[in-house]
């Protein structure tokens, strides 16, 4: 029952706006996706933006084949996501809509969304980085442009719990998870996620699990708590994830990792498997990003790259092995 996954790069491939996506150009690389993992992630084929581009207009193609090539490859496809305060389309947060409008959207969105793929999606990231990061996190009620999200904001707290109830009224098959980054250990923005599924359980929402994504860097250390994270969350009867890891590595541009960086970045990755691994209840671990060539941290993060377990090449590095090998033995 333990899923490999890895995001599927791309989106943003439209029938009028043609690019060169990874997905529907790479031959190698989709060979490797389909050798490699048994669980795919939409890295942005399922965010707002993409499959929902104007109010009266989905777009499916790019999640589509997605499905099509799982099932084809008998792996699995992992949701991202219904809920979330980027990549949203211009109509939507430009839009000047009345609360019942938006709530209606919201709905629509996640019922045709979550309904289209009934079966094949065996879980969804709900909600995503709902709450704001430092010291005291609180849900993201502001501004768009300072990273408020829009449902929070315009609709209330209330609204997350019928963001979960829509989606399992759509597939009640799917677990349903919240997801988000810096909660790797016990700290203030995992316990506020701790904290309101708590109180969601209490009221019957249909909350299923909560999703650890695991963007890390060797020049910060590996989160030494991950495991008594997941376990506190698995104690509460929850499903866990590692959703999204990648270890990147301060490299001078031009410049390859040292021999060093990698050996660190390998046991980044391993400990964050074996952590996963060593609790009940945690069931998929899926790395964002399957080669270095299509991964989205050096176009985020300048000087900082070499996040994924294959070079641009395909070569399998450290990481690769290390965790084959932890998986053999579990
Ligand atoms: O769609 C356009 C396309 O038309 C255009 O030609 C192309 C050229 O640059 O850009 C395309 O959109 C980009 C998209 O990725 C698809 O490639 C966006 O500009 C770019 O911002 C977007 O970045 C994604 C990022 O989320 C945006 O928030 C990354 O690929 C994706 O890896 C990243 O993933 C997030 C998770 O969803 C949530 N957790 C954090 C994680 C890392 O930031």
């Amino acid at each position: 029952d333990f899923h490999i996954g890895t995001a599927v790069a791309g989106g943003g491939h439209h029938v009028d706006q043609p690019y060169p996506d990874p997905f529907f150009n790479d031959e190698e690389y989709r060979y490797v996706l389909a050798k490699e993992f048994n669980s795919l992630s939409p890295e942005n084929q399922a965010k707002w933006e993409f499959i929902h581009p104007e109010q009266d207009v989905y777009n499916f193609e790019a999640m589509d084949a997605i499905a099509k090539f799982a099932k084809r490859n008998r792996q699995e496809v992992r949701g991202h996501t219904l809920f979330w305060h980027s990549q949203n389309p211009a109509w939507l947060e430009q839009g000047n809509f009345s609360k019942e409008e938006l709530r209606a959207i919201l709905k629509d969105h996640i019922q045709t969304v979550v309904g289209r793929y009934k079966g094949q999606v065996y879980q969804w990231d709900v909600a995503n980085e709902i709450f704001t990061d430092g010291p005291n996190p609180v849900l993201r009620t502001g501004p768009t442009a300072q990273g408020g999200n829009i449902w929070l904001r315009e609709l209330g707290p209330e609204i997350i719990a019928d963001a979960f109830r829509w989606a399992h009224e759509a597939d009640p098959e799917a677990t349903l998870m919240f997801n988000d980054y810096g909660v790797e250990n016990i700290n203030p923005k995992s316990t506020a996620y701790y904290n309101l599924i708590q109180e969601l359980l209490a009221q019957g929402v249909p909350v299923d699990g909560f999703a650890i994504q695991g963007h890390l860097s060797t020049r910060f250390g590996f989160p030494g708590g991950l495991q008594e994270n997941l376990q506190r969350f698995s104690d509460l009867g929850l499903e866990t994830a590692i959703t999204e890891i990648d270890v990147r590595m301060d490299v001078p541009v031009g410049q390859q990792p040292t021999a060093e960086q990698e050996t660190r970045q390998a046991s980044d990755y391993d400990r964050a498997l074996e952590a996963c691994l060593a609790v009940e209840g945690c069931n998929s671990f899926t790395v964002w990003g399957a080669t270095d060539k299509y991964s989205w941290v050096p176009v985020f993060f300048s000087g900082e790259g070499f996040a994924t377990v294959m070079t641009d090449d395909f070569d399998r590095k450290p990481a690769y092995f290390q965790m084959r090998d932890s998986l053999a033995q579990a």
